[in-house]
């Protein structure tokens, strides 16, 4: 009951979250009507990408989606008033994964490292996750959907003031991080150059073929924590064994931290797995993309021969993003899959700011 307690605690925490002397943060909740086709075999490794009508069914409703939305709090503190960062995290993560409760938020919070840095963001829990609205049945949460909810988030941003006061942004950059980097690239494919979006930073994830999805340990999150879970879908599963997302070196990370990820882990539909393959399907989205990864990645890069010619993988993964204005892969050295959460992320934040200056003056 202790660690249930403990983790609806840092749940309800997170309003503070990156709020500091150069720096306002707020929860959000954004609407959001999505209309889409879904596979009716919530296993179809493409989502239903390359499927006939006939296979496919409707999911049309509204949900909540909820954030924590950060702005440097004067006006001089930001080069970049217009420009907000949408981040997006991974599979059995939610919206703290930007910023973590570990070290009193230092380190690694990289809404508050981008604050600093006059970047305004709003951390989203992805649809079925966290604070965000979750459907009853697993299956009707697939890319689709779960795209499709953070494409009417980005037009949100760009149409309406996400506070009283505020206007509307003129840009919005999407961070992703694994599985979040996998629902900015489905919407990028489905939506090309009508995307909300006007660059796209993809971090913790690379092309992932049909058949090969990482390895996780998954058990229905209703079996593994029934305290928190006890009335979900089985398909909405969660992990027990999150040592995959650090590098292998124990010396690369704080034990903290890892008992900290474990408290706060979420979960994540099924499909949201299975189907990431999707990744490997082009998109003709126009504006800027890049791609971090970490060279210890378990899930893609260490021990997979993939990462140490960065010429190579960049070539490679620019074959899926024909249109993109200007494609970059960097590999962060001795990161992990979570590079936000280890003794490197300072690297990887710095990357990330970078490439959204870049992309917010293009
Ligand atoms: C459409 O897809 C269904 C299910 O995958 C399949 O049974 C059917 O043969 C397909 N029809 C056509 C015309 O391709
Ligand atoms: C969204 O949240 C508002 C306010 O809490 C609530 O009134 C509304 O019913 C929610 N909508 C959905 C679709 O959950
Ligand atoms: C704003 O831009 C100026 C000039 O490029 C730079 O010196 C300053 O550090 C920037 N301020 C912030 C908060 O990024
Ligand atoms: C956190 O950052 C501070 C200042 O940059 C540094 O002194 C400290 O060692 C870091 N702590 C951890 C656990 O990384
Ligand atoms: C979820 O929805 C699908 C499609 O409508 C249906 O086939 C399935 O039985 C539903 N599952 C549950 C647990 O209701
Ligand atoms: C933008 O806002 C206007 C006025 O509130 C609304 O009519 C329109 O549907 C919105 N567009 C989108 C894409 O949200
Ligand atoms: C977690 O998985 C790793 C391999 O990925 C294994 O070495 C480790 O012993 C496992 N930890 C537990 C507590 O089962
Ligand atoms: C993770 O947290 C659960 C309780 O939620 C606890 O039973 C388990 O021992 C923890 N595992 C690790 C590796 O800290």
């Amino acid at each position: 009951m202790l660690l249930f307690t403990l983790s609806l605690l840092f749940h309800l925490s997170r309003i503070f979250v990156a709020s500091g002397a150069s720096c306002d943060c707020s929860s959000v909740v954004i609407p959001v009507h999505v209309d889409v086709l879904v596979p009716q075999d919530p296993t179809d490794p493409f989502a239903g990408l390359k499927s006939n009508a006939s296979s496919l069914r409707r999911v049309d409703d509204t949900f909540n989606i909820s954030g924590t939305f950060c702005q440097p709090n004067t006006v001089s503190n930001s080069n970049n008033s217009d420009v907000i960062q949408l981040l997006v995290h991974g599979f059995t993560y939610d919206g703290q994964y930007w910023s973590p409760p570990v070290e009193e938020f230092r380190n690694y919070s990289y809404a508050a490292f981008s604050c600093e840095r006059g970047l305004s963001s709003l951390a989203v829990d992805c649809l079925g996750v966290g604070l965000s609205s979750r459907p009853v049945n697993a299956s009707d949460v697939q890319y689709p959907t779960s795209s499709g909810a953070l494409s009417e988030v980005a037009r949100h941003l760009k149409n309406a003031s996400i506070v009283p006061g505020l206007q509307p942004f003129k840009k919005v950059i999407g961070i992703g991080h694994s599985a979040g980097s996998a629902m900015l690239t489905f919407g990028a494919i489905v939506e090309g150059a009508q995307s909300p979006f006007d660059g796209l930073v993809l971090t913790g994830l690379l092309i992932n073929e049909p058949g090969s999805p990482p390895a996780l340990p998954l058990t229905p999150a209703r079996d593994d924590t029934p305290l928190r879970w006890s009335a979900l879908d089985p398909a909405y599963v969660t992990t027990s064994n999150r040592s995959l997302f650090y590098p292998a070196d124990p010396n690369s990370f704080s034990p903290r931290m890892r008992v900290f990820d474990n408290f706060t882990k979420d979960v994540g539909p099924m499909a949201t797995l299975l189907q990431g393959a999707t990744s490997s399907l082009p998109a003709q989205f126009a504006g800027p993309v890049a791609k971090v990864v970490g060279s210890e990645d378990q899930l893609f890069c260490a021990g997979t021969g993939r990462c140490g010619d960065v010429a190579a993988l960049t070539a490679a993964e620019r074959a899926v993003w024909p249109a993109a204005k200007s494609f970059d892969v960097v590999v962060a050295p001795g990161s992990g899959h979570d590079l936000n959460l280890d003794f490197m992320a300072d690297g990887p934040f710095g990357t990330f700011v970078g490439f959204v200056e870049q992309f917010s003056d293009a």
